[in-house]
């Protein structure tokens, strides 16, 4: 585990990913509800979060993100059905994938926000923010393997993708992931 800087000049970033139907317009209500959350979250829309290719996660964090954030729609209510939780097992995966190259897993967040929560967003890129800054910056050596690794990732049949943590529609498990994010 890295040291947690105490440079004064360091300003962490977070690349958030937000699904175009729910989250995005969860961070907007955020914004027009004058709520204040974390100005190191730089929002990046996809249409759903099912859209989300695993690399571009990598690339975020190669491109000098210090930590990541994923949000879509809650379980049952992704506008393209099953996209959340295509995103669901990509994250799982790409957290145990990520933490092979010396990445902390909490630097990549799986959350559910939906249109009208605007105080959720706010909290979680505030709590996000706080805990990159708790793990200090990611110096991310380049790693032609980590590279390697995506793309097989990537390429790999969706067969071959362990599931996620079992989850129903209207399950309690369901709403415990979703009252506090799933990360
Ligand atoms: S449209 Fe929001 S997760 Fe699919």
């Amino acid at each position: 585990m890295r040291e947690p800087t105490t440079h004064p000049e360091w300003q962490p970033r977070v690349v958030a990913f937000l699904c175009n139907w729910c989250s995005y317009t969860g961070a907007d209500l955020a914004g027009i509800s004058r709520l204040p959350w974390s100005p190191a979250v730089h929002i990046v829309r996809v249409m759903c979060s099912g859209r989300l290719d695993p690399t571009f996660v990598v690339r975020a964090f190669r491109m000098g993100a210090d930590g990541v954030i994923v949000s879509g729609c809650h379980p049952g209510d992704c506008h393209y059905q099953k996209g959340n939780y295509k995103a669901l097992r990509r994250v799982h995966l790409l957290k145990r994938l990520l933490a092979d190259f010396g990445v902390e897993p909490e630097r990549l967040r799986l959350v559910w926000v939906s249109a009208s929560e605007g105080g959720a967003w706010a909290k979680i890129a505030n709590e996000m923010e706080a805990t990159v800054r708790r793990l200090g910056p990611l110096r991310l050596e380049p790693d032609p393997r980590r590279d390697e690794a995506c793309i097989a990732y990537e390429t790999a049949p969706e067969a071959e993708i362990p599931p996620g943590p079992p989850f129903s529609k209207g399950g309690a498990e369901v709403s415990s992931s979703a009252e506090r994010g799933v990360s």
